[in-house]
Formats: C-alpha cells, sequence, structure tokens
C-alpha cells in the first residue's frame, strides 16, 4: 500500500508513533529498530502518527503536511476560565444584522468544522452554504408548505385515522404541533421563522446508510459554532429545516442515500447580553 513512509536518517526510533497507533499498523516496537507498519490496511488516517512524530520523519501519502499546523507549545492553551466565558455567552442567535458573513470567513468555518472528530475518521459529511437571499427565501416557503401539509394531515379524522397505523408518530406529531401552526402563522405574518433572515444557511449532510452518519455532522455543527463565535458571528440549529429531511434533499439535491442532519443560520449578531443563563443542575448518576 505504501501509506507511511519512515525517513531513517531523521527517525530517532523513539517509538511514539507505533505507541500512539491504535489500529495495531505497526509491528510491536523493538528499542533502537526503526517503526515497521506490516498493516497497512488497518490504517484510518487519523495522522496521530505523522503529529506525534518528534523529528517529523515520517510521512502519510493521505495526509498534507503543509495543510497541518505546528505548535507554538506542545498543547495549545486556552484558559479555562476563558473557554467558559465562550460556552457561557454563547447563545442561539435568532437576530441578525443585515451585514453579509464574508466567504474566506465561512470557508474558514468549514475548515475547523473539518477538524471534528468522526466515526473511524471516516469525516462522512458535505456542506452546503447558501447566502442567495431568493433561494433561502425559497427553501422558507417549501418548509412552511411541508408544516402546513403536517396540520392538515393533524386535522382530527384523518389524524384519527392514522393513528390506528402509526400512534406513537400522531402522539408525538401532535405534541409539536402548537409549534407548528406558530411558525406557519408568522409566516402569513410576513415574518421569516424558520432561517429568520440570516444572510447565511449552512446545511451539512452525511450517510443514511453510515450508523454515525448523524454524529459525523453534529460534531462538525459544534465546532464550526463554537469558532464562528470567536470570530464575532452567531449561530443558530435550525430544527424546523432538519425535521424535513424529503423537502430539504428535494430543493438542496442532495444525493440518494445521504440526509441533511444539520442546519445552521450564522450572521453578525443584532444583540448581545451582557450576562449569563441560568440551566438546569446536571442530573448524574455516578457509578
Ligand atoms: C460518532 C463517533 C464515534 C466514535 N467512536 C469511537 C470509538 O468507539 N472508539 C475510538 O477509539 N474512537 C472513536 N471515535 C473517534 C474517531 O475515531 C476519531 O475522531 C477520528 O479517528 C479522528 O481522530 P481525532 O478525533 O483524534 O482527530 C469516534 C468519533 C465519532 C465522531
Ligand atoms: S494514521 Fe492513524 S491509523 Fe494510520 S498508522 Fe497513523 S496512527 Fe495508525
Ligand atoms: S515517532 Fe518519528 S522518530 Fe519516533 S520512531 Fe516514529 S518515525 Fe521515528
Amino acid at each position: 500500500m505504501n501509506l507511511l513512509r519512515i525517513d531513517q536518517e531523521l527517525c530517532r526510533t523513539c517509538g511514539l508513533c507505533s505507541a500512539i497507533c491504535v489500529d495495531d499498523v505497526f509491528a510491536p516496537a523493538r528499542p533502537g529498530a526503526y517503526p515497521d507498519p506490516v498493516n497497512e490496511q488497518n490504517c484510518i488516517s487519523c495522522g496521530h502518527c505523522v503529529a506525534i512524530c518528534p523529528a517529523e520523519a515520517i510521512s502519510h501519502n493521505r495526509l498534507r503536511r503543509e495543510k497541518t499546523v505546528a505548535f507554538k507549545e506542545k498543547r495549545p492553551r486556552v484558559a479555562p476560565e476563558d473557554m467558559e466565558l465562550l460556552l457561557r455567552s454563547k447563545r442561539s442567535i435568532r437576530h441578525f444584522k443585515n451585514t453579509p458573513v464574508p466567504r474566506d470567513r465561512i470557508g474558514k468555518l468549514l475548515e475547523i468544522a473539518q477538524q471534528a472528530p468522526s466515526d473511524t475518521n471516516s469525516q462522512d459529511r458535505r456542506y452546503i452554504v447558501v447566502t442567495d437571499r431568493p433561494t433561502l427565501d425559497e427553501l422558507e416557503e417549501r418548509l412552511i408548505g411541508y408544516y402546513k401539509s403536517l396540520i392538515f394531515w393533524m386535522k382530527a379524522p384523518v389524524r384519527k385515522f392514522l393513528s390506528l397505523f402509526t400512534p406513537h408518530l400522531m402522539e408525538e406529531l401532535g405534541k409539536v404541533l402548537p409549534d407548528f401552526k406558530a411558525v406557519v402563522r408568522k409566516h402569513e405574518q410576513g415574518e421569516k421563522p424558520v432561517f429568520r433572515g440570516a444572510p447565511c444557511v449552512i446545511f451539512i449532510y452525511g450517510s443514511k446508510g453510515n450508523l454515525m452518519g448523524k454524529d459525523n455532522c453534529l460534531t462538525a455543527q459544534d465546532y464550526l459554532m463554537l469558532q464562528a463565535e470567536t470570530m464575532g458571528l452567531g449561530s443558530c440549529i435550525i430544527g424546523y429545516a432538519t425535521g424535513a429531511p424529503g423537502t430539504l434533499a428535494k430543493i438542496l439535491n442532495i444525493p440518494k442515500g445521504m440526509q441533511v442532519y444539520s442546519a445552521i443560520t450564522l450572521g453578525y449578531p443584532k444583540y448581545r447580553s451582557p450576562r449569563g443563563v441560568d440551566r438546569n443542575d446536571p442530573v448524574v448518576r455516578w457509578i
């Protein structure tokens, strides 16, 4: 396969690369011996071996060294109190300034989102960035259409009939019916209750067939939103969009076998609160 190359001129035979790999790619390390990648077929290209090497002696032909960042300190430090402040002050933003988000800023967010964990490093996720206002308005319109049809199916006689076949689903839909009605009502009053007039919406989609396809999209979503916060951008997860995956798939041309698992509005916040919020204490069992 020749995935991994060890430069014996540089290698210090420290064994760190084989020690850090959990996929048994390397033969068991022997003192003073060069690392021997005997099971390259196991490699998930996670890059831990390349990153740990103190001598830049190991390269991986699927990983571009020029795309990696060297850390000045061994462990980049964000003071815990700074991280805490960031996490406490990051709120869901639903009021945006009328300022577009520059394309290079969005590009940076996608680059950072790709740093997020994924199952066996599959990086099984793709992005769609929509900044075109007519497209966003059409998306909003079509999603409202979807919720209108759900409201219709929830009307008494139809609901009673469908409950015979899918009682649990109809019960769950019944609980959120008032929310659907409120969204449709606001839309009819001229508001934009789904994307809230945000200048940018990012969709992340992954494989339906991958048991962890959704998780892979959500880790990227969280990285993206936190990085956005550090850049003065606000964001919000839009469940009203991902709640209608079929509608999104049609408008966004999502390939068969894939599904949009994340929709995030993005823009410069109109309001910023000078205070955080109280949340429930954690419900936890210590074992
Ligand atoms: C949904 C999901 C499931 C994962 N499951 C495991 C796991 O069971 N065991 C494990 O060692 N790593 C697991 N990982 C970690 C990935 O293997 C890891 O994120 C990936 O190889 C990239 O490496 P990095 O996170 O160190 O950058 C999981 C990651 C995700 C997002
Ligand atoms: S890239 Fe990851 S899986 Fe592949 S050899 Fe290196 S540490 Fe092991
Ligand atoms: S981590 Fe680098 S220096 Fe150490 S054994 Fe592996 S290739 Fe050689």
